[in-house]
């Protein structure tokens, strides 16, 4: 049944793929070769293009809901090992929540201890303050992953980054993290306090209602869904960076104030069509925040993917747009999410023909521009290996710090 499934998925996916190259083939080597290397003079053109082109553009359209169904199926496929059995009877319900929460710090006598741990972190002259969180076990914190804190200090190399992670927050964590402490870094993994986090949030209720069993956590995992809501709860409570463990920084964030990122935009009227929250700058106590906390508390459902990640910020943005009060920005795709997850294999690859050359030498030229870095869309990305002289590689060389003292490098570009 699951194989037949699968057989069928990867047929569709083969297909649409197929499709989407065909389409993408034509599209996006006119539309984004010229909006990439060229500036306005050739808008015109662009616009020509999209015009005639319209139907083929619906059915790109359409592949590409198709393709992001597959990519939300193939992403709940990869959770569906720690599905819980249905129907669990309500006790079994409430103590599998609880057992999940465990991983995380609810005690109430940590409040202090987890709030002056922060406090005190960040009092040491910050360029800015960054949050991560990692809620796997510590041995999955892998090279990837490094090279993203790499490239956090390697821009800010006065930059505080504090890693919400109650698994790196150990000895073992400690040893993960040992190479960038000792070369002075500020940088440390601090277990999470979720009832300081969300008290005086709209979290706080939700939480209450999780533990009496009133919200069930469904079949998505929580650890997911908690790292939405507390990567929210900490930028509420602190102010400051929020970044994914898949982000590579290129660009220094210090200018940067009260930002959400846009991962697609219309291609006619340039408005954004979808946001992410793989990246997120805001004051402390800002409005939004809240707003997010609100709806995050209010639509949570624990067996539908997705309604809480992206969705979420892109509704909640949706429904405040026009209201006055909300002081945010939002940046383009080319600031955070240059590159599409369906083309990420793209930046994995090596050139192949002199025509890719050139698309590689355009693109870094283009993310040393206008990019502040690049979601590396981790879901659709960790298997694939670096190859040698591709654009991830051309930034890992310039952005990996441990690099240039060990080998790393080798561990990370594959040879071929
Ligand atoms: C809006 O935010 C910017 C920084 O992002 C700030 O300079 C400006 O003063 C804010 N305006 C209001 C009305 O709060
Ligand atoms: C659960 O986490 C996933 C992954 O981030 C997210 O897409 C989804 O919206 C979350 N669902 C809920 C109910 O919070
Ligand atoms: C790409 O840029 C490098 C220099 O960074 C240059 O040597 C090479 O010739 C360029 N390749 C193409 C195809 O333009």
């Amino acid at each position: 049944m699951l194989d037949r499934a699968k057989t069928c998925l990867f047929f569709i996916r083969g297909f649409s793929v197929l499709m989407l190259c065909l389409y993408g083939v034509c599209i996006f080597s006119t539309v984004s070769q010229q909006s990439l290397s060229s500036g306005k003079k050739q808008v015109d053109e662009v616009v020509q293009i999209i015009r005639t082109r319209r139907v083929i553009k619906r059915t790109d359209e359409q592949l590409h809901t198709v393709q992001e169904d597959i990519y939300e199926v193939d992403v709940r496929r990869q959770n569906s090992r720690q599905l819980r059995p249905f129907n669990v009877m309500e006790r079994e319900k409430i103590g599998g929540f609880q057992k999940e929460l465990s991983k995380f710090d609810v005690s109430d006598n940590l409040d202090q201890e987890f709030h002056s741990r922060v406090l005190e972190f960040f009092d040491k002259g910050c360029e800015v303050q960054i949050f991560m969180t990692w809620f796997a076990p510590a041995e999955y914190f892998g090279e990837r992953e490094l090279l993203s804190l790499e490239s956090v200090f390697q821009v800010h190399p006065e930059g505080c980054l504090m890693i919400l992670s109650k698994t790196l927050d150990s000895e073992q964590g400690y040893r993960i993290l040992k190479p960038l402490i000792d070369l002075q870094f500020k940088i440390a993994a601090v277990t999470p306090d979720l009832s300081f986090l969300l008290s005086n949030t709209p979290g706080d209720t939700w939480l209450d209602e999780l533990k009496l069993g009133k919200k069930g956590p469904g079949r998505i995992p929580l650890g997911q869904n908690l790292s939405n809501l507390i990567r929210l709860a900490a930028l509420y409570k602190y102010g400051g960076v929020y970044l994914d463990t898949d982000f590579i920084v290129l660009k220094s964030f210090k200018g940067l104030r009260n930002v959400i990122g846009a991962q697609s935009v219309d291609a006619v009227s340039k408005h954004w069509t979808r946001l992410n929250n793989a990246v997120l700058i805001f004051d402390r106590h800002h409005p939004l925040l809240f707003k997010f906390m609100v709806d995050f508390a209010s639509k949570f459902d624990g067996n539908k993917w997705g309604s809480n990640g992206p969705y979420l910020v892109s509704r909640v943005v949706h429904k405040v747009s026009g209201i006055p009060g909300y002081n945010f920005t939002i940046l383009p795709p080319t600031a955070f999410y240059p590159v599409d997850w369906i083309k990420i294999p793209g930046f994995f690859r090596k050139p192949q023909d002199l025509a890719s050359s050139r698309w590689l030498n355009a693109t870094l030229l283009e993310l040393s521009e206008n990019c502040y870095g690049v979601h590396l869309w981790n879901k659709v990305s960790k298997g694939i290996r670096i190859e040698e002289g591709c654009v991830l590689a051309r930034l890992v060389e310039d952005h990996c710090i441990t690099c240039q003292f060990t080998h790393r490098k080798a561990s990370i570009i594959q040879k071929n």
